[in-house]
């Protein structure tokens, strides 16, 4: 992950001034609107990408939190129905995707991190199966999704460990030499987004091959439901950090959640979906907070997060929105855990007189703290809780479009020419590089009926 300042706690003399407090009624969809709203209005208002002369989606020193914006105003429209925001992120979208589509644009490629990349190509599978318009000039957001797992693909490593992708991409970089969670949880996760959403067996059977990957080196203990966050190649991934982070959870139980509904409820998605759920709902949801307001204990109970971290929070919420989506059966202990961060995430969202965010939600007031990375973590959880509401219409669209319902956009000449470049650069010994073409757009009598929703 690009690297960004450390925050430390600080600044409590900003506490001054009535607050005016963002009131949230969780009960009532238009109150929960209207707080999402106000958060994103903040996390947009850090963005200048589109500004003449700037350049469209770029984050010259985190550039993967460009990745994390889209992300959340994809999923901030798509349940509120505002898409004022959305000439700004389609754009800053197919900006940062590059001249071959698969989001490692020169600018950045020299230090991008696998996880770096990934975040994005989920951004674009958000977009796939949410019905993100497109431009005409453009690829689908599907194919821009495939040309990332095609580059991941093409670097799973067999030299150590047994398999997996490395954190960094290149030698020189210094997270080379560690194979992490997030890399290849995300990877995992696309995979089997990409499964659901095209019913091509290829990438379940890749999804399949990263999970048991994953558990099979001390990274995704199949018994405890503990996921670390890194192992050393060097010594053979022999042993793992231990390091708990949401989002390595997220991205796992998200996949999994995803395998579950494609597999029609297999035992072996369920356990996953259940012991990383019991695990990750029990830790980031601290009793001693009352259980259900979420916080990223290893670094908020220092007040020690970085930017990156801070935005943790906004991610896993959101992923416990898809999970609660297609595998259905989790929304009784996933919809309490959302309602009480987004009360707590109220009340911390009361700084400078004009609903700025902070970082803990659990001190139910402002805490001094300021960013994007905030307001984004509180947009998103916010945003999520719209699932008790609109379900039905994010069900039909998160995955709706299956291998039938899925058409090959034959002259979606780009994304066939970005594979075979994405090909050529790597191995093709495992089969990722003959993913040319595939049912991946959707027909544009699906997108109309994606768009009358609203
Ligand atoms: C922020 O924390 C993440 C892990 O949580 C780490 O990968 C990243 O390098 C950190 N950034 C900085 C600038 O220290
Ligand atoms: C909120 O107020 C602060 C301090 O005046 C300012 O820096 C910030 O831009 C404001 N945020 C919004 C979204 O208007
Ligand atoms: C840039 O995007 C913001 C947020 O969506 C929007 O309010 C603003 O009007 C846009 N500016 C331009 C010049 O398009
Ligand atoms: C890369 O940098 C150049 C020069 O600043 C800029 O014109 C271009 O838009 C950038 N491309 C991306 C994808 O950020
Ligand atoms: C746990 O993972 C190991 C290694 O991949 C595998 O052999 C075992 O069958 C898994 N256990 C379950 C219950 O899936
Ligand atoms: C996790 O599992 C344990 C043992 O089955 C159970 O007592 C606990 O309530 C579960 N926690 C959550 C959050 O589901
Ligand atoms: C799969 O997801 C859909 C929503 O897209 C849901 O209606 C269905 O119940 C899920 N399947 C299972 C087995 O839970
Ligand atoms: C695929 O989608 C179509 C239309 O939405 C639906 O009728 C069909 O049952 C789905 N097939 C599978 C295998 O889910
Ligand atoms: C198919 O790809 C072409 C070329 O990129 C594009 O113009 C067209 O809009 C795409 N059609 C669909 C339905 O995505
Ligand atoms: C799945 O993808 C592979 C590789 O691109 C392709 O050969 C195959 O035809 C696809 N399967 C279906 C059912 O479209």
């Amino acid at each position: 992950m690009l690297g960004t300042l450390w925050k430390t706690a600080s600044v409590i003399t900003l506490l001054t001034g009535a607050a005016s407090a963002i009131d949230l009624d969780i009960k009532d969809d238009k109150s929960i609107k209207s707080a999402a709203h106000t958060a994103a209005y903040g996390a947009m208002s850090y963005y200048t990408g589109n500004l003449t002369g700037h350049i469209p989606g770029a984050f010259p020193t985190k550039w993967w939190e460009g990745s994390i914006l889209f992300n959340t105003m994809i999923h901030y429209w798509y349940l509120t129905g505002d898409d004022s925001n959305n000439p700004a992120v389609i754009q800053g979208m197919n900006w940062q995707s590059g001249d071959n589509n698969d989001y490692m644009t020169a600018n950045y490629s020299s230090y991008i991190g696998n996880d770096d990349q990934s975040f994005w190509g989920l951004a674009a599978m958000t977009a796939a199966e949410f019905g993100l318009p497109q431009m005409s000039t453009e690829v689908s957001w599907a194919s821009k999704a495939v040309a990332v797992f095609n580059s991941q693909a093409s670097r799973w490593d067999d030299s150590t460990c047994g398999g997996g992708l490395r954190w960094q991409i290149y030698t020189y970089e210094a997270g080379y030499g560690i194979k992490n969670a997030m890399s290849n949880g995300e990877f995992f996760e696309l995979a089997a987004r990409l499964a659901r959403y095209t019913g091509n067996t290829t990438y379940s059977n890749w999804a399949e091959k990263i999970w048991d990957w994953s558990s099979s080196v001390p990274l995704l203990n199949n018994e405890t439901w503990i996921i670390s966050d890194s192992m050393s190649a060097e010594n053979h991934c022999a042993t793992s950090d231990n390091v708990q982070w949401s989002i390595n959870y997220g991205a796992y139980v998200t996949g999994a959640a995803y395998m579950y509904n494609l597999t029609n409820g297999a035992s072996k998605w369920k356990s996953g979906v259940d012991g990383l759920l019991n695990t990750s709902l029990t830790n980031f949801f601290p009793a001693q907070y009352g259980g259900d307001i979420m916080s990223e204990y290893e670094c908020e109970e220092k007040e020690l997060c970085n930017n990156s971290e801070i935005l943790f929070k906004g991610i896993f919420v959101r992923d416990l929105a898809l999970v609660s989506t297609v595998a259905p059966y989790t929304m009784d202990d996933i919809l309490p855990r959302l309602q009480g961060s987004a009360s707590a995430a109220a009340e911390a969202c009361t700084g400078e007189s004009n609903d700025t965010c902070g970082v803990r939600w659990y001190s139910e007031k402002y805490d001094g703290e300021k960013g994007m990375e905030e307001q984004l973590s509180a947009a998103s959880v916010f945003t999520a809780n719209l699932v008790a509401f609109d379900r039905s219409d994010l069900a039909t669209q998160a995955g709706g479009t299956n291998a039938t319902s899925a058409t090959t956009n034959t002259t979606d000449t780009r994304a066939s020419g970005t594979q075979a470049a994405s090909s050529a650069s790597g191995t093709s010994a495992n089969g990722a590089s003959v993913l040319v073409g595939g049912p991946l757009a959707v027909t544009a009598a699906v997108l109309a009926g994606m768009m009358a929703t609203f």
